[in-house]
């Protein structure tokens, strides 16, 4: 099958083109000057002629971080790879990087024995893994190496979730050793988790039980510090470091003054942080605010923390906007916590808005719109292996496309929405933009406000190494 996009304006990380697009079978095989010769044949002779008039034609969206069917708390998030990845085609997403879950005591091998069979067969779009580590053990830093060669080339760890996934300082130094030694990436949960938890108890045995507790235990200085912990540590051996889902002006301080000194140090925010707030939705009455508990928590909007993230994005202090899509349904997941904040599953989904709310950037004159493909494609492609593939249209690239429309508007909503979710974190948001037709290597997914993939259509993809590191 041969399509040609033509009349749209492309748009990539480094700037903005009127070209068309020729795309043979599953790539992208040319880019030509409209009116000229080359375009001229090209259209005769293919099959699927796409007309993006007025619209922006940018590379699939990658989310660098999401957990479909995540074990958390006693149940699992509510979207299965199937779900999860048709919802995010919807929003414009080509590729999700999910992630593996070694819990303690675990075989690292099984555990991402275990995702392969979530996943296989199952995805509507292109999917490749991380692997959270949630015991740093000799079995485990030897496993290291051999996902490395698998094409598992970034390792989460946590510095929260005490008996769960928690890894001490000297877990951690030890891993970021391996990677130093590997080219492997370590991607850090940097909230004091111990700190947290100590904060936490003190506050149900006052019977301060809401979800807005959730929020109030997970200090910002306990991200910050964390941090900070994560930096000097990843420095100390030598480590490149990423930073998954910052949400508070300080820790972002922490990675900022990493960056100006030269290190490797990289870090993510999500939607959520640049949208949502304690006071107005995890503070939300009765037990609403439940849906909004995630970790890191949502910030005050009394304080600078939404400001500051968008500023970061700006400036590169942060590089990759992910979603860390997370969900729990109301009915019998969140609900679970109704008595005790402590057992609310921890998670918000978005995998289908990422697009269009980081679009809101450049509506508002925080990114460029080179940026916005930078956030949400060619960058968090970059950072974990798969740029080349995906997070560019250029010859030979996967042809992974998504024709944005500026002129039309988005209202999200639960009755809506495309993730297995009872609610909608972004209830009643109307956004500026629209994505309008979405192919995953050639194949149209969706076009004309229908869905037009099937189960299965989505691919593993091994990662090499990240491209930011030497
Ligand atoms: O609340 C969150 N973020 N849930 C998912 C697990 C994690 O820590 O990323
Ligand atoms: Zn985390
Ligand atoms: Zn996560």
């Amino acid at each position: 099958m041969t399509t040609l996009i033509k009349n749209g304006t492309v748009v990539s990380a480094t700037g903005r083109t009127e070209q068309e697009i020729l795309i043979d079978g599953e790539h992208v095989v040319a880019l030509l000057h409209p009116g000229s010769d080359l375009a001229g044949a090209a259209e005769r002779g293919a099959e699927h002629v796409i007309d993006a008039a007025g619209k922006y034609v940018v590379p699939g969206g990658v989310d660098a971080h999401t957990h479909m069917e995540l074990p958390f708390g006693g149940t699992n998030a509510s979207d299965t790879f199937e779900t999860g990845t048709r919802a995010a085609a919807w929003g414009g997403t080509t590729t999700i990087i999910d992630f593996a879950v070694q819990k303690y005591g675990e075989n690292i091998q099984a555990s991402l024995d275990e995702w392969h069979a979530k996943a296989a067969g199952e995805c509507a779009i292109d999917y490749a893994f991380h692997q959270i580590i949630g015991g740093v053990d000799d079995n485990s830093l030897k496993a290291m190496d051999v996902l490395v060669d698998e094409g598992i080339t970034s390792f989460k760890l946590f510095m929260a979730y005490p008996g769960v996934f928690y890894a001490d300082d000297g877990q951690i130094l030890k891993a970021m050793q391996k990677a130093n030694d590997n080219g492997a990436m370590i991607m850090m949960h940097a909230e004091n988790g111990i700190a947290i938890d100590v904060l936490a108890e003190q506050a149900v045995a006052r019977g301060e039980t809401d979800p807005v507790n959730h929020g109030y235990v997970r200090r910002k200085e306990l991200e910050a510090e964390a941090t900070f912990r994560a930096v000097q540590l990843a420095k100390v051996a030598g480590a490149p470091l990423y930073i998954v889902h910052l949400s508070a002006s300080e820790a972002l301080e922490a990675v900022a003054n990493a960056r100006n000194d030269g290190m490797n140090v990289f870090a993510e925010t999500c939607p959520q942080y640049l949208y949502l707030n304690v006071e107005d939705h995890l503070n939300a009455p009765g037990f609403l605010g439940a849906g909004y508990v995630c970790s890191t928590p949502l910030r005050s909007k009394h304080e600078h923390h939404h400001a500051d993230l968008w500023k970061g994005l700006r400036v590169n202090d942060l590089s990759v906007v992910a979603t860390d899509h997370c969900p729990f349904c109301m009915k019998d997941q969140k609900e679970l916590g109704k008595d005790d904040f402590r057992a609310i599953p921890n998670g918000i989904g978005g995998v289908e808005h990422r697009m269009d709310l980081i679009y809101q950037g450049v509506v508002a004159g925080e990114l460029t719109l080179e940026r916005w493909v930078e956030l949400c494609s060619t960058t968090p492609a970059r950072m974990f292996g798969l740029y080349g593939k995906k997070g560019v249209i250029q010859p030979g690239a996967d042809a992974d496309i998504v024709i944005y429309d500026p002129n039309v508007q988005t209202h999200i909503s639960v009755d809506t929405h495309h993730m297995n979710m009872d609610y909608s974190a972004y209830e009643g948001v109307v956004v500026d933009g629209k994505v309008d037709t979405v192919l995953s290597r050639g194949k149209t997914l969706i076009a004309d406000n229908a869905y037009h993939g099937t189960k299965g259509d989505g691919r593993y993809y091994k990662r090499g190494l990240s491209q930011y590191l030497m």
